[in-house]
């Protein structure tokens, strides 16, 4: 019997803007093809032995073709699968979705779509600023700025946006947000036309800093606002609204807070690893946008391969990016563990992810496998256990400085 399509957006961020009509989807997929902007903590709550593709670009990282995309999405549905591509935001404003729909169609494939809260409208809600107010502004438009103004790749009429009067949303629009407001201005738009950029909205590195036509692309610059990152240019993003930033993101780290409870992988330890978690180079990446980011299902050697490359890594930023997991082999033990975590370990979408992975990949001989997790990632915890780990206490030296950590390991069968 032939399977179905389901294009579900994720919404922004972390879950928390999910609909629940995504997170059902989730729950009975046997695949799920997802981005790197999807909240792939929501992947915790996929069924144990469902398949999780990453298929995400990222910049200056592993990309996935869409043509790809779309026949492994043809491929598990006419195996019978519940296939979930699953986005970030809406599947349909600059998502693809259409094109995936098309060629899920074209194989005589079923496919459904859950709309996704997009960010073109909730990242500039979050920073208090309404697209549309009553006796302010009656339109907004939202646009692509992946290509500047001129090229012949854009459809943007540039010149009509500028005096039409609407609240205008830019996606994908940082490389190119100088020339973008150049053209406005050289169409009428004047300078002092308020602006805000909102970048990781919903997430704890929410950011958002203010200007005008004129200022904003020096703002982002001076700021270091990287994206995903929203540009609003219009009234409204003079006059946010006094509303109080998310409530979950209250406890959250800051922006770029340094995570020096972390251990750095010692050179020595170089020899036994083989598996490396992809968040060492993420973490990486972040610094050095040429860093490739192999993905969990790359082969272990090609994976073990990368490792020279490093002879210390100091992790940064949020524990959801980073994960941080490595593997070890000492005889015929295989062990998950000695790793280097950031105190916020509530990324479930990695611990998931990586039980996924240690369960499908572990190597002949395995007699035991170790997963680590802070002490407040419940629904880690809950994961693992129902995988037939047990919660053992973090005794291993190497986590002394890493407070909080609990080991789980699962008896030789
Ligand atoms: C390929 S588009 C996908 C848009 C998505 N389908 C949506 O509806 O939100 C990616 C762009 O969405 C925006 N974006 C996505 N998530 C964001 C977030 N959490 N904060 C700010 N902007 C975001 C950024 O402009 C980013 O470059």
């Amino acid at each position: 019997m032939t399977g179905r399509v389901v294009l579900v957006g994720g919404g922004p961020g972390d879950p928390g803007l999910l609909t629940v009509a995504g997170l059902t989807a989730l729950r009975s997929a046997d695949v799920v093809l997802y981005d790197h902007l999807a909240p792939v903590d929501a992947l915790a709550e996929c069924p144990p032995g469902a398949l999780l593709i990453d298929v995400g670009k990222i910049p200056g990282g592993r990309a996935t073709s869409q043509q790809r995309t779309n026949e492994l999405l043809v491929e598990h549905a006419l195996a019978g699968r519940r296939v979930v591509r699953f986005k970030g935001g809406d599947p349909f404003v600059f998502g693809r979705g259409g094109e995936e729909a098309i060629a899920c169609a074209e194989a005589g494939i079923t496919v459904e779509v859950i709309p996704g809260v997009t960010s073109a409208v909730a990242a500039p809600a979050l920073a208090g600023i309404p697209v549309t107010h009553r006796g302010v502004v009656q339109a907004f438009t939202a646009v692509s700025g992946h290509v500047p103004p001129g090229h012949p790749a854009s459809s943007i009429d540039w010149p009509a946006l500028a005096s039409a009067g609407h609240t205008i949303v830019i996606l994908m629009g940082m490389a190119h947000l100088s020339a973008i407001c150049a053209e406005l201005a050289s169409h009428g738009l004047p300078t002092n036309t308020p602006a805000a950029v909102i970048a990781d909205a919903w997430l704890p590195t929410m950011t958002t800093v203010h200007g005008d036509l004129g200022t904003i692309a020096e703002v982002v610059r001076n700021q270091g606002i990287r994206p995903p990152a929203i540009a609003v240019i219009g009234a409204v993003a003079g006059q946010p609204l006094p509303v109080s930033p998310p409530s979950h993101l209250d406890a959250a780290p800051a922006r770029d807070t340094p995570t020096d409870e972390l251990r750095p992988a010692r050179s020595s330890d170089a020899g036994e690893l083989l598996v490396l978690q992809r968040a060492c180079w993420v973490a990486e990446a972040f610094d050095n946008p040429g860093v490739r980011i192999p993905a969990l299902h790359e082969s272990l050697a090609e994976v073990s391969a990368g490792l020279e490359q490093f002879e210390t890594w100091v992790l940064r930023r949020d524990g959801r990016l980073i994960g941080s997991v490595r593997g070890a082999r000492d005889g015929s033990d295989w062990e998950i563990g000695r790793l280097m975590v950031a105190p916020d370990l509530s990324g479930q979408g990695l611990g998931r992810m990586l039980l996924t992975h240690i369960e499908r990949q572990a190597p002949v001989g395995v007699r035991r496998h170790w997963l680590l997790t802070g002490e407040n990632s419940l629904r880690n915890h809950r994961l693992y256990r129902a995988a037939g780990y047990e919660a053992l206490p973090a005794e291993d030296e190497s986590l002394a400085r890493v407070p909080g950590t609990l080991r789980f390991v699962k008896p030789a069968n």
